[in-house]
């Protein structure tokens, strides 16, 4: 049994935890394409949706799965809140721990802010994407729409292109896919990739052909202009022609390869309309696969907090 208060990253996730995770995930999915969205394992709890990001996939799958288990939910705009009047993260939490609130599930653009919430509140946290450094049921979500078109996650080629230095995605598959035995590459400009990052298990490639050769999964990543303070390529054109993946690019690729992007995406930028929209794009499953793993992140907290 998952033996955690909080979910707030891979790094210390161990492989018993994700495979735990991706089984009751995988359970949950089923369930849902069988039409059950009607569930009682939350019944009785609340759970509140704290974004001090913009968001539109993570948080209203959040949303979704804690009312399909049957809890209340709450959703706390940071802008709306006290929190535009100056109120601390602490004593927000505080406010919330009051209320009996049983979860936060949190995006902050700060790295770490989860981790102190965490620490201060009696409710269970789930980071939902800390700054540039983690975003766990992204990746646990990546991870079950592999397994479930692959049958495993060991062996599996994963290549990662587009911004890397800025991507929680990233570093939260690079340490799950590593934790469960897959290969992890990684291709950006120079000026996209955190230096040290192979120290962390991940394969630096230096061209798109030696990421995507034979690769089982073509993940493509956002270029966050919100996060570069200057510009770390040329022109968006430049990038979409030196580093993005087109058809062309995508026949380097296992033929029977999938493509996966976290979104929102850049049209025509990181990835062309083609492979976006291409038969073995599994990227509005990956909306499903969302909606699934929380409930099973939820699931598996509270039967924690209830033992
Ligand atoms: N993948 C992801 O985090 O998307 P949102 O920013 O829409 O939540």
């Amino acid at each position: 049994m998952l033996k955690r208060k909080d979910m707030l990253g891979l790094i210390d996730a161990s492989e018993e935890e994700i495979s735990e995770i991706l089984a009751l995930a995988a359970q949950m999915k089923q369930r849902i394409l069988s039409g059950e969205k009607k569930f009682s394992y939350l019944e009785g709890k609340t759970v509140t949706v704290l974004f001090y990001e913009n968001s539109t996939r993570t948080r209203t799958s959040f949303e979704q799965a804690a009312k399909y288990l049957g809890a209340t939910t709450i959703n706390i705009v940071a802008g709306n809140s006290s929190v535009a009047k100056g109120e601390t993260l602490v004593d927000t939490g505080k406010t919330l721990d009051a209320q009996k609130n049983d979860f936060i599930v949190m995006r902050h653009p700060m790295g770490g802010a989860p981790y102190l919430l965490a620490k201060t509140v009696k409710a269970s946290v789930l980071n939902a994407g800390d700054g540039m450094n983690e975003h766990p049921s992204q990746a646990l979500l990546d991870m079950l729409t592999m397994q479930e078109v692959f049958g495993r996650l060991k062996g599996l080629k994963v290549a990662i292109l587009g911004d890397i230095k800025h991507s929680r995605v990233a570093k939260s598959n690079l340490f799950g896919l590593r934790t469960m035995g897959a290969e992890v590459r990684m291709f950006a400009p120079e000026t996209l990739i955190p230096k040290d990052i192979d120290k962390l298990g991940a394969k630096v490639c230096t061209s798109r052909e030696e990421a995507l050769d034979g690769a089982d999964v073509v993940m493509g990543l956002r270029i966050q202009l919100e996060r570069q303070q200057a510009g770390n390529f040329p022109s968006l054109g430049e990038y979409a022609s030196f580093y993005g993946v087109d058809e062309k690019m995508l026949a380097y690729a296992n033929p029977n390869a999938i493509i996966l992007h976290p979104g929102p995406v850049n049209r025509g930028v990181e990835l062309t309309s083609g492979v976006i929209d291409h038969e073995r794009s599994h990227i509005e499953n990956q909306v499903l696969s969302g909606v699934a793993v929380r409930m099973a992140l939820l699931r598996l907290l509270n039967e924690y907090r209830e033992s």
